[in-house]
């Protein structure tokens, strides 16, 4: 069985996360997506809610697992007898550190390749940030997020404004 995983922050996870998503899950046997937890990155949402945002929004896709992660990926690819890293790329941008990355990690556990699979162009520039400032300022996201987290926004932006 192939595995591979799919790190990242998913602060929260937007349309441009669940399009890799969908592209990895028809490369692989099973993709494992691993939401970070971050001690020393000051999250929007809590780890729980940024799993649940996930599972929701690929309830459509048979080979997905979601999970969480803290300290080393290359130990966490190794539990998890991981072929393969999933990254998406936009830009070059993107490309200078996912490069720093994937030669780290290649150091760490060589017999892990990084895997980069290119966004669709309507969402090239979809970022978490740039959704949650968006949303922050009243801007409509619905095209750039799955429903639940439009919903999530909207939410956390009214408590945190009390
Ligand atoms: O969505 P992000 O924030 O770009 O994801 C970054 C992530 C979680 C993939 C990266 O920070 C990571 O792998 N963190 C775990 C710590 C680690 O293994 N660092 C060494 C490899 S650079």
């Amino acid at each position: 069985m192939r595995v591979a995983v799919y790190p990242g922050s998913f602060d929260p996870v937007t349309n441009g996360h669940i399009d890799i998503i969908e592209k990895s899950s028809r490369l692989f046997d099973r993709i494992i997506i691993a939401v970070v937890h971050n001690v020393t990155k000051k999250a929007l949402f809590t780890l729980d809610e940024r799993v649940a945002f996930i599972r929701e929004s690929t309830q459509h896709l048979e080979n997905i697992e979601v999970d969480c992660f803290s300290g080393l990926l290359a130990n966490y690819l190794r539990e998890k007898k991981a072929c393969a890293i999933v990254r998406g790329l936009r830009s070059m941008t993107d490309f200078e550190y996912e490069m720093h990355m994937a030669m780290m990690n290649k150091r760490l556990i060589p017999e892990v390749d990084t895997i980069f699979i290119m966004a669709n162009a309507e969402h090239v520039f979809v970022s978490s940030s740039g959704v949650k400032e968006a949303a922050l300022l009243g801007g409509d996201v619905s095209s750039l997020v799955p429903p639940q987290v439009k919903i999530g926004l909207e939410q956390k932006y009214k408590q945190l404004r009390g």
